[in-house]
């Protein structure tokens, strides 16, 4: 999950790259480097740590050449120092990469046997190597490149840069995200659009297997055998501030509080008001084929495969229609029974993470209807679905995934309104009752966002437990696991999510004081079992941080704090529980003093398996 950024244009390379890199930061960040012309010399600098430290090295620079290269690293191979840094330069060859070179091994022991001195720990130096080799029986850096694809096996994309030809850059797609930009002037080759916007929206994504070289600002486009291809640019509709801060500490804390309006954009081009229904637009599926379902299997990791948890429940209730739900990188391996009639839905904030591809790729073949729900329109994911709902969620920056959660389970919920009036399974009263309820959400999340402040009490509070129990019923009970997720990922503090039912099967054994129960408790259909398993841990002298509905003075009680929800139905419970506990992570991280958009270990997009 690295950054990549390449620059060819009258701008200069410098400014443009660590811009770039900066934007791509959240991708990886334990290493940075850049390889920019200077003159006729192609100039290499590399930093270990962040991108900050790199710009220290090279404060005072000036490069005169029209392009260069850079990066920001996630380490697969050799640990985060200046030697394993990219770019690494062989000869007159200096490339980045992203993803993972499965026969390195049998490489590095190949290029060591015939003497050559290898500098680094990584796959990722192997490659120049290699691409020097082919350069010295090549016409220039295509013919090259074209010749060095066969010999390496892998998911991995890289940008090549030669000292000889400064007006040209190569880049190779397979497995993990690459993005051309397409300026008047200049051209920007990147890991994600994020590095591009600001300065063209019009951008051409390269596909698995495909080549592109620049020569000055003009692009041209091959397949891994070097025959031309005619690639049409599609124009983004983000804008640069939207990627921004705007005023928050953290973009994490800027994506929570976007959640009205990303929750907004995804309902509203759905649902008519009169009658009350939804309609879901453009999804790539028939009505006969939506009848035609005989089983939905949904693939995600991570938050997203908590929110494809939530629409089991809602599938089942609303459509009738059986439903799995797999961790991709289990279902890729496990030899699932699938059959024709079964539709496959991917569930990706990124659109690019590499077990959720995989698993989406195994079902394609197999010949299943595929459908994306993503967030990153053009992303591999949805470019290699049949069909695709986008969540309307905007950039999403934050490592930790928050917005994208809710715009996702909100999608899930439409898909099966959607589905259950095609196939009957809802009558239309049932659907102006629930599409009204979803219609209710934004201002809903408005108001628990109103509540931050006791959230940030509850929060503070925390830091003195050494564990924590997320506690969840039925639909809820995903949100529990999510809630795990988010304190661990960005605390680094120890939490689980278990059902409520689970309890006395095992976990009620870690109740103690020291031990934090977050339960999840609106006034559902399983309210009263919840209550009686909150008084259970109570009797072992368990602390309880309960989420439950407004005016539960009951709850109250039972709690030491209490996050109130908006009293809502089956359907948006799930959504309103999600904000408390969202931001009960965000304000004891910051209280923890972690860092919070970039936490250790962690990379936005898990582009490698
Ligand atoms: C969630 O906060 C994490 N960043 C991570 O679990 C993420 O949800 C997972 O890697 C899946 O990413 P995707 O939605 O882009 O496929």
């Amino acid at each position: 999950m690295c950054g990549i950024v390449g620059y060819w244009g009258p701008v200069g390379p410098k400014k443009v790259i660590i811009d770039g890199l900066r934007r791509l930061e959240y991708r990886g960040y334990d290493s940075t480097g850049v390889a920019i012309f200077n003159q006729k010399t192609l100039q290499v600098l590399r930093s270990p740590g962040k991108l900050a430290a790199l710009e220290e090295r090279l404060k005072g620079i000036e490069f005169s050449g029209p392009s260069g290269i850079g990066h920001t690293r996630w380490a697969t191979h050799g640990v985060p120092n200046e030697r394993n840094a990219h770019p690494h330069k062989v000869g007159p060859i200096a490339i980045v990469h992203n993803g993972i070179i499965e026969n390195y091994a049998e490489i590095r022991e190949m290029l060591i046997r015939r003497g050559d001195k290898i500098n680094s720990d990584t796959d990722s130096e192997l490659i120049a190597h290699l691409l020097n080799d082919e350069l010295k029986s090549s016409k220039g850096l295509l013919e090259a490149t074209v010749k060095l694809i066969p010999k390496l096996k892998g998911a991995y994309s890289i940008l090549v840069i030669n000292e000889n030809e400064p007006d040209t850059l190569v880049a190779f797609k397979s497995g993990t995200p690459m993005v051309v930009g397409l300026g008047e002037k200049e051209v920007i080759i990147a890991s994600d659009v994020q590095a591009i916007i600001e300065h063209t929206k019009r951008v051409i994504y390269l596909d698995d297997g495909e080549i592109v070289c620049t020569q000055k600002n003009s692009a041209k486009f091959y397949d891994i055998h070097g025959k031309p291809l005619d690639k049409k640019p599609v124009t983004l509709n983000w804008s640069t501030q939207m990627a921004e801060k705007q005023g928050f500490d953290h973009f994490m804390q800027k994506e929570i509080f976007e959640q009205p309006r990303a929750l907004r954009q995804t309902l509203e081009p759905h649902v008519t008001l009169n009658p009350y229904s939804v309609n879901v637009k453009d999804l790539g599926l028939s009505e006969s084929e939506i009848k035609d379902i005989s089983r939905i299997q949904l693939i995600a990791c991570g938050t997203s495969w908590h929110a494809a948890l939530v629409s089991k429940y809602v599938f089942e209730r609303l459509t009738k229609i059986p439903t799995d739900v797999d961790i991709a990188s289990e279902f890729r391996y496990r030899d699932p029974i699938l059959d024709k009639k079964t539709l496959v839905i991917a569930v990706s904030q990124s659109g690019e993470t590499a077990d959720t591809l995989a698993g989406l790729r195994l079902c394609k073949q197999q010949g299943l209807k595929t459908l994306a729900i993503c967030n990153v329109p053009h992303s591999s994911i949805d470019r290699e679905s049949h069909g695709h709902f986008y969540t309307q969620a905007g950039p999403e920056i934050g490592v930790a995934s928050t917005k994208a959660f809710t715009a996702q389970i909100l999608s899930l919920h439409l898909l099966a309104l959607h589905f259950g009036r095609i196939r009957g399974s809802l009558n239309a009263d049932q659907i102006s009752s629930y599409t009204q309820d979803l219609i209710k959400v934004p201002s809903q999340v408005e108001v628990c966002l109103n509540h931050d402040k006791w959230f940030k009490e509850a929060a503070e509070d925390l830091a003195k437990y050494k564990g924590f129990l997320y506690l969840g019923r039925g639909i809820c009970f995903p949100v529990a696991l999510e809630g795990a997720l988010k304190l661990k990922e960005i605390t680094y503090l120890h939490a689980e999510g278990y059902p409520s039912g689970e309890l006395k099967h095992g976990p009620i054994a870690l109740v103690e004081p020291t031990m934090a129960i977050i339960a999840m408790c609106p006034q559902d259909d399983l309210y009263e079992k919840n209550v009686s398993n909150i008084e259970e841990v109570r009797a072992r002298g368990g602390p309880i941080i309960s989420i439950g509905t407004e005016n539960d003075h009951t709850l109250e009680k039972l709690s030491l704090h209490f996050l109130s929800i908006p009293k809502a139905g089956w359907l948006t419970n799930p959504l309103l529980s999600a904000i408390p506990i969202q931001l009960l992570s965000y304000h004891l991280a910051v209280a923890l003093g972690r860092d919070v958009d970039q936490p250790r270990n962690l990379a936005k997009s898990v582009t490698v398996e």
